[in-house]
């Protein structure tokens, strides 16, 4: 198919299958883009939608959002995962309110040099947000245009994903830049999805190489696979006679960075020295059963250990980076998701 009737055809289903409903559309700013884009990135539609409606409410512009502490955005954040983009988001949001006097930058360039923005999602802020023309590469554009284009190879590697940032490059239109967009991600969605694509109501199917070669399933190519790794751990659950339990507070870049975590060892023999360390006696201990959380690139299983215990003396204060917290009267710390779920 040619530019124009590829962006047609696209711009036509939109009208009556796109999604017009989505809480970021109404209604469509740039700053309602740009946090919606991020939450969007590796997390459905549906886990989204509730954590996006409490952030607008706790922070409604750029300015309010910067002006937060990074624990309150974290908060926010806690059970969305991939914690590096509430961070960024907090970055990027300093930046644009105090450096740019809250106007959001409208090329690819200056947004992809923002913490946290890449060039799809640059594209999709410059589109969505401002009505300009840019081109978009998400995960589900990359399905669409690999099925279309028949494109080896995992998208991971760098000679796929030029090629099919060549594609997207290739019809990506002038005009109506907010739906076409917006239709390409609505496209691959519903309609081109990883297991059972509809080619049957799809608008480009007349041109779709994959298509005319029944191998669809075949796109996009995936990755070599590798064994992920088990990594483990014991997260100590020290509670004081108040029946507090111990936090401390990761450093801010790595593995669940900035967030409050249950201090953590690697063997039993570990715990006599970290009591010691914490000023705090052992009265009776409690092995509860161990449990699995996956992350992107390995598998932690942690098992949790009850520790009953008694200050003998005061080293827990928030310039330790740590806490006693009441689960009874919560604090708004961002936690990562299992750390919680223990804790309740
Ligand atoms: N995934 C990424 N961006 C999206 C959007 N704007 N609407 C729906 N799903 C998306």
């Amino acid at each position: 198919m040619k530019p124009q009737e590829f962006q047609q055809a696209v711009l036509d289903w939109f009208e009556h299958q796109g999604r017009t409903d989505l809480p970021w559309q109404n209604p469509i700013t740039p700053y309602r883009v740009w946090i919606s884009e991020i939450m969007l990135q590796q997390t459905q539609v549906s886990t989204v939608i509730p954590y996006f409606e409490r952030f607008m409410e706790s922070f409604p512009n750029v300015e309010l959002l910067a002006k937060a502490s990074v624990d309150d955005v974290l908060h926010h954040w806690t059970g969305l995962g991939y914690y590096a983009r509430a961070r960024n988001l907090h970055k990027t949001a300093q930046l644009i309110a105090f450096d740019r006097d809250q106007q959001f930058p409208d090329t690819v360039e200056e947004l992809s040099a923002l913490p946290g923005i890449g060039r799809s999602t640059a594209g999709a802020i410059r589109s969505i947000g401002f009505k300009k023309p840019a081109a978009i590469l998400d995960g589900n554009v990359k399905r669409v245009l690999a099925r279309y284009g028949a494109v080896k190879g995992w998208p991971g590697k760098t000679v796929v994903h030029n090629q099919l940032w060549d594609i997207a490059e290739k019809y990506s239109p002038n005009q109506k830049t907010q739906e076409y967009t917006q239709a390409m991600m609505d496209l691959g969605a519903l309609l081109c999805t990883k297991n059972s694509p509809d080619c049957v109501l799809c608008p480009i199917a007349s041109g779709c190489k994959a298509l005319s070669e029944g191998s669809q399933s075949l796109y996009p190519g995936k990755k070599t696979k590798k064994v992920t790794p088990v990594r483990e751990s014991i997260f100590l659950m020290l509670r004081n006679s108040k029946g507090h339990i111990l936090l401390q507070k990761n450093p801010p870049a790595g593995l669940w960075g900035g967030l409050w975590v249950l201090p953590q060892i690697k063997l039993h023999t570990e715990l006599a020295t970290i009591c010691n360390t914490l000023g705090l006696t052992i009265r009776s201990k409690t092995v509860l059963d161990k449990q699995r959380h996956t992350f992107s690139h390995f598998h932690l299983d942690y098992q949790p250990l009850r520790v009953e215990v008694e200050e003998s003396s005061k080293n827990i204060n928030e310039n330790n980076h740590l806490v006693w917290y009441n689960t009874k009267k919560p604090l708004s710390l961002g936690m990562p998701a299992p750390i919680k779920a223990l804790l309740d």
